[in-house]
C-alpha cells in the first residue's frame, strides 16, 4: 500500500463541480474497469467499446496496460509490489478521468482482487461509478491463442511471475459484468456493456 511521502500540503477546492463538466460534455464520468488473464481479449473489447461510446457522441478514453508501461508506469515491472502500484496508479487516474466527466476503460490483468477492490473503493467514496467488467476466457483458450507468444516463452521459463502459468490471477467474486470473449464477438461484447451502462442509466444524455 502507498504511503503518504509529502508533508506540509494542502487541498485546494476548484469552483468548476464535477456536475458542470459532466453538463458541458453531456455524459457521466465512469470508470468501467476490465481484468482477465493476458490474452483474454481486454483490449480488443476495450477499444471496440471505446470507439462504440465515441460514435455515439461519448468522450471516452482506454488504459492499456501493455501501452501505459511504455509511459507513465515504465518504471514497473512484474513483482506483485509493481503490480500493485501498476493498478493504484491507474485506479487514481481513472478516479481523475472519471471526475474530468469521462468515461474511461482500462484494460490490466489486475491480478490481485484486493488491489482492484482498493479502487473500486477510492471512486465509491467520491460517488463515482465503478464497473468491474471480467473477461472469463480459461487459461488454456489464452494459451492456445497466444497472441503475443508471451505463454510459450513463460512455458520455457523464460518470462519468471507469469500471470496464469507462474504468478496468480484472482478472479472477481462481484464483478457487474462477466464476459464469456470466447463465445462473444468484441462488437456483441461491448454492446453487452452499453446494455448494461443504458440499463444503469449511466449514459443519460445530460
Ligand atoms: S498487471 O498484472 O500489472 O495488471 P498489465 O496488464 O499491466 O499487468 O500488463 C500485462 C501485459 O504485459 C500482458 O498482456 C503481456 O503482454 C505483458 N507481460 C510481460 N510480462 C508479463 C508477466 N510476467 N505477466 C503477465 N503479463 C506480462
Amino acid at each position: 500500500m502507498a504511503k503518504q511521502k509529502a508533508t506540509n500540503i494542502t487541498w485546494h477546492e476548484g469552483h468548476v463541480e464535477r456536475a458542470d463538466r459532466e453538463k458541458l460534455l453531456k455524459q457521466r464520468g465512469v470508470t468501467i474497469w476490465f481484468t482477465g488473464l493476458s490474452g483474454s481479449g481486454k483490449s480488443t473489447v476495450a477499444f471496440t467499446l471505446e470507439h462504440a461510446l465515441v460514435e455515439r457522441g461519448h468522450l471516452s478514453y482506454v488504459l492499456d496496460g501493455d501501452n501505459i508501461r511504455h509511459g507513465l508506469n515504465k518504471n514497473l515491472g512484474f513483482s506483485p509490489e509493481d503490480r500493485e502500484e501498476n493498478i493504484r496508479r491507474i485506479g487514481e487516474v481513472t478516479k481523475l478521468f472519471a471526475d474530468a466527466g469521462l468515461i474511461s476503460l482500462t484494460s490490466f490483468i489486475s491480478p490481485y482482487r484486493a488491489d482492484r477492490d482498493r479502487n473500486r473503493e477510492i471512486h465509491d467514496k467520491v460517488g463515482l461509478p465503478f464497473i468491474e467488467v471480467y473477461v472469463k476466457v480459461a487459461l488454456e483458450v489464452c494459451e492456445q491463442r497466444d497472441p503475443k507468444g508471451l505463454y510459450k516463452k513463460a512455458r520455457a521459463g523464460e518470462i519468471p511471475e507469469f500471470t496464469g502459468i507462474s504468478a496468480p490471477y484472482e478472479e472477481p467474486l462481484n464483478a457487474e459484468i462477466v464476459l464469456d470473449s470466447a463465445r462473444l464477438s468484441p462488437q456483441e461484447a461491448a454492446a453487452e456493456i452499453l446494455e448494461y451502462l443504458t440499463a444503469k442509466q449511466l449514459l443519460p444524455e445530460l
